[in-house]
């Protein structure tokens, strides 16, 4: 090798590159091979904004450690189409998830992002009133094209890397290649500005990702709507009692159980014809243990939390049937109430009764995820709700 060979890239700059390399790599297999797979999309959706941020963090980085130059040897025009394909690399790292991003903002399937499982990731801001399937194929469009563009660039890229390896210049690839090479790899620069490229990447998106908490924490109380002063004749032990939902999402059970709701409940036995039962359920408190259902229940499609915080259940018509009892429950989801005929049994021991109730809705008929799934391809139609709990009798 020449005793004039260029130095080489950061170790940072290094490893960025080839990390990104083959994230990139993985993500275009990854997009053809989603297969309408929610794992995959959303495995898809967080390494895409792993991927920006990497890219903005990597930017910062190159611009406070510039990176060294080109061997002298090597003719003008190639330099210039080197950076050519440095900078459009530079554009697609950026513009490709960007694009994904508000992509899956203005998709009319409005499904949630929680970045591996654990992140809520919000929609772009101002895009509420671009929802549409034309615009989301439209950029889809593009998203799919942008990575035939870096596959093509990727080919120029490596031939030029090789082609300037193997010609006199020297030392093009090794100046990308970590220092396995002991004394005769080219020295290294010296790196610095590592906390303002990661720190302000890391604090960017820090940042974005705070958005749906401080939206959570801002939400308006549900309404008092549940009657202040209980006109039922049972008290309910609250502690003792739960409402659950389960279904299937890819056929796969899940189940939930909302956190909060009240019930005001008049029943005896012996005068089924007065019996009546309005329960308010607080529909921001569902919760299933997996952050992703949890988000997308509260989102538009599903529940529609921030417009309609509570759904209310009234129960009439009771007849008793063989050993336990059913009646009529009227579920009120935002908005629209859906009569089902709920079957329960109810044990009285003195003044304790334990109740055992379950109900199945259909979500389409509840106008739940209706846009993204009207098929039921992902989510099945069918949605168990059951009942369990105790009630003393007021005295
Ligand atoms: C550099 C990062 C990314 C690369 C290289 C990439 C690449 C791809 C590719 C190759 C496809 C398949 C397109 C086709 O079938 O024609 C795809 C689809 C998709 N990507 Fe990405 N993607 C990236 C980032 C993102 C991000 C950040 C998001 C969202 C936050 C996203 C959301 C999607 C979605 C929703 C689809 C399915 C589009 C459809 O309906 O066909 N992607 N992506
Ligand atoms: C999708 C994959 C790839 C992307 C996006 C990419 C992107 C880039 C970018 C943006 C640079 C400019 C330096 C920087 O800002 O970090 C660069 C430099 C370089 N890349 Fe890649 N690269 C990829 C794959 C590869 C592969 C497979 C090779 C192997 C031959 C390679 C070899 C090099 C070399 C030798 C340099 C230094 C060239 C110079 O300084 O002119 N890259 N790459």
């Amino acid at each position: 090798m020449s005793a004039e060979a260029s130095p080489r890239y950061t170790n940072i700059a290094i490893a960025l590159h080839w990390a990104m390399a083959a994230l990139l790599l993985f993500m275009i297999w990854l997009g053809w091979n989603m297969d309408d797979n929610e794992v995959r999309y959303q495995l898809h959706k967080s390494i895409g904004i792993t991927i920006l941020f990497l890219a903005l963090a990597r930017l910062a980085w190159r611009f406070a450690n510039p990176p060294p130059p080109l061997p002298e040897g090597m003719p003008a025009y190639e330099k210039t189409a080197s950076h050519a394909v440095h900078i459009a690399f530079y554009v697609l790292m950026i513009g490709i998830p960007l694009g994904g991003w508000f992509m899956v903002s203005v998709s009319p399937f409005q499904v949630s992002t929680v970045l591996f499982g654990q992140v809520s990731w919000p929609h772009l801001p101002f895009t509420d009133g671009l929802i549409g399937k034309e615009l989301y194929e439209f950029v889809a469009n593009i998203h799919g094209k942008g990575a035939w563009v870096i596959i093509v660039l990727l080919a120029l890229h490596v031939a030029g890397a090789i082609k300037h390896e193997l010609a006199a210049e020297d030392g093009v690839l090794k100046r990308m290649i970590p220092g396995l090479f002991g004394k005769t790899s080219p020295p290294l620069l010296p790196a610095r500005g590592a906390l303002f490229a990661f720190g302000g990447s890391l604090l960017l998106f820090a940042a974005i990702a705070a958005v749906p908490l401080i939206g959570a924490g801002g939400a308006k109380p549900a309404p008092a709507s549940a009657p202040v002063e209980l006109a039922g004749n049972w008290d309910v032990d609250y502690s003792q009692s739960e409402i659950t939902f389960s279904g299937q999402h890819e056929g796969n059970a899940f189940n939930g159980v909302f956190g909060s709701w009240t019930a005001d409940i008049t029943f005896d036995p012996d005068a089924l014809a007065d019996a009546k039962v309005h329960a308010v359920v607080d529909t921001r408190t569902a919760k299933t243990g997996t952050k992703l259902y949890d988000d997308s229940l509260k989102s538009k499609e599903w529940f529609n939390v921030a417009e309609f915080p509570e759904a209310t259940v009234d129960l009439s018509d009771f007849r008793s049937v063989g050993a336990g009892y059913t009646a009529t429950a009227t579920l009120t989801l935002k908005g629209v109430p859906v009569s089902v005929p709920l079957n329960f049994t109810l044990d009285i021991a003195g003044d304790t009764a334990t109740l055992d109730a379950t109900a199945e809705f259909s979500r389409k008929a509840l106008n739940l995820g209706q846009s993204s799934d009207p098929g039921a391809s992902w989510v099945a139609d069918a949605v168990a709700v059951n009942v369990t709990g105790q009630a003393k009798r007021k005295r």
